[in-house]
């Protein structure tokens, strides 16, 4: 008879939590995963998964019999000892970060539990002091999460690190922790609560910073006439600087990013420290975002009356997630000169027809370009790469792209027939026509 693997209990099953539950049931733990939408468990209990992400609803159907999906807490306190706290842990409107479906987590605890609570979901440090506080006898282990959407599946499978965070008295809970994670492979980093909190809180900062500043050495570049992604190969050779998040464009959105940054900014003034460089940061990535525009208006003049078609909407490919899109800044701000927007995206056009009412979604690259005066790449898609650019420039009412992602071949969109505007490169022209 096979070892029985220890039971997991994942609460919240969102991006996170159905990653955490359906990779640890591969990994033969039984898995009981609680979510307080009904819909939503039901269609996982049919083994249909709702979010696009890569290798996910097939690593949910495979292990459908160590995966049980409930909205009932007790059933989850009663069936696993080590429970995974996967909820969202939304802005609130001052930019700290909303904790309150943590806090409902924790009441639904009871008294004297024995349970070991993980926290996978992004908390300001010092969530965790807090949370044993307010229940002395519970076992609390900080488990940060660094998984990519679009490649979570892989990254949770083959992590760089698994940072465990536990203070004196938790060094069991955290072993255990350790235990779960040791058949993956990467480097186990044991540390304090608050320490683990602020990794992952560093993590995403420092990875924004990276963002933001090649975007301003772009807008430099365009300036001076030199090429942002020649400029960022080079620094990237440095191993000092590493090649990575060294791609400019129309900044960063997503569900973690824009409010993990925030929330840091927040924490960090809340002490009575003004962090600059992250109010920097969230400025420059603001205006990233708006600078489509004024790209636009170069070539057109002005946008009142234009239709400009989208191509993208999803924050980054390989994902149908809207949270914080730059395509939605860039939507509104096009409505705003006056433009009709039309928009294209693989997959995520239902989840961004429910935040954008008044865009017209085209059901094909080609047919949101039919007729339109501008195009703008927002997310870059494999399929954008092998879309027939010719047959597109002939079907605009002017082939214009600006590429906001510097991801199509500039000369071969120019043999096309198109006026082709990438972000840091030269300008093609300086004055509008
Ligand atoms: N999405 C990512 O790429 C990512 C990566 C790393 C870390 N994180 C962090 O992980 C956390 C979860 O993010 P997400 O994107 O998976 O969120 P999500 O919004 O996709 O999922 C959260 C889920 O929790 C459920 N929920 C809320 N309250 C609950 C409760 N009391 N009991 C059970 N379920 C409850 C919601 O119904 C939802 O299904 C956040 O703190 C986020 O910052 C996210």
């Amino acid at each position: 008879m096979s070892e029985q693997r220890e039971p997991v209990g994942v609460i919240g099953v969102g991006w996170v939590g159905l990653v955490t539950a359906a990779c640890f049931a591969e990994l033969g733990h039984p898995v009981v995963a609680r979510d307080i939408l009904q819909e939503k468990v039901d269609s996982l209990a049919r083994g249909e998964v709702t979010i696009h992400e890569p290798e996910l609803g097939d690593l949910v159907r495979r292990n459908a019999e160590r995966l049980t999906f409930t909205t009932d807490m007790t059933e989850l306190l009663d069936s696993a000892r080590l429970l995974f706290v996967c909820v969202d842990t939304p802005p609130t409107y001052s930019g700290d970060a909303d904790l309150s479906r943590v806090r409902a987590v924790v009441e639904e605890l009871p008294e004297g539990s024995e349970h070991v609570l993980i926290m996978k979901s992004t908390v300001p440090a010092g969530t965790g002091e807090s949370i044993r506080r307010d229940l002395p006898g519970l076992s609390y282990v900080s488990c940060p999460e660094f998984l990519k959407e679009g490649t979570a599946v892989a990254d949770f499978m083959n992590p760089d690190r698994v940072v465990i965070g536990a203070d004196a008295g938790d060094e069991d809970a955290a072993g255990a922790v350790a235990r779960l994670y040791q058949p993956l492979g990467g480097e186990i980093l044991r540390t304090d609560v608050a320490s683990a909190e602020m990794i992952k809180l560093a993590s995403n900062a420092f990875l924004a910073t990276k963002i933001s500043f090649i975007n301003e050495i772009a807008n430099v570049c365009e300036e001076v006439g030199a090429d942002v992604a020649e400029v960022a190969r080079g620094m990237g050779l440095d191993e000092r600087i590493g090649s990575s998040f060294l791609r400019a464009g129309i900044g960063y959105g997503g569900s973690c990013f824009p409010k993990d940054v925030t929330a840091l900014k927040m924490l960090a003034g809340n002490t009575g420290y003004h962090f600059q460089l992250l109010t920097a940061v969230v400025e420059v990535n603001e205006l990233q975002k708006r600078r489509v525009v004024a790209k636009l208006q170069r070539h057109i003049g002005s946008l009142l009356g234009k239709r400009v078609a989208l191509l993208g909407l999803a924050f980054k490919p390989d994902t149908d997630d809207m949270r914080e899109a730059s395509s939605l800044v860039l939507a509104a701000r096009l409505q705003g000169e006056g433009a009709e927007v039309v928009a294209y995206d693989p997959v995520a056009s239902e989840r961004a027809g429910e935040l954008l009412g008044s865009v017209e979604m085209a059901g094909s690259a080609l047919a949101a370009l039919d007729g339109a005066d501008a195009a703008v790449l927002v997310t870059e898609w494999p399929e954008f790469a092998a879309l027939d650019w010719a047959e597109a420039a002939g079907r605009m009412a002017r082939p214009l792209l600006v590429d906001g992602r510097n991801f199509l071949d500039s000369e071969s969109l120019r043999a096309a027939g198109f006026e082709y505007e990438g972000i840091g490169k030269k300008q093609e022209i300086g004055a509008p026509s």
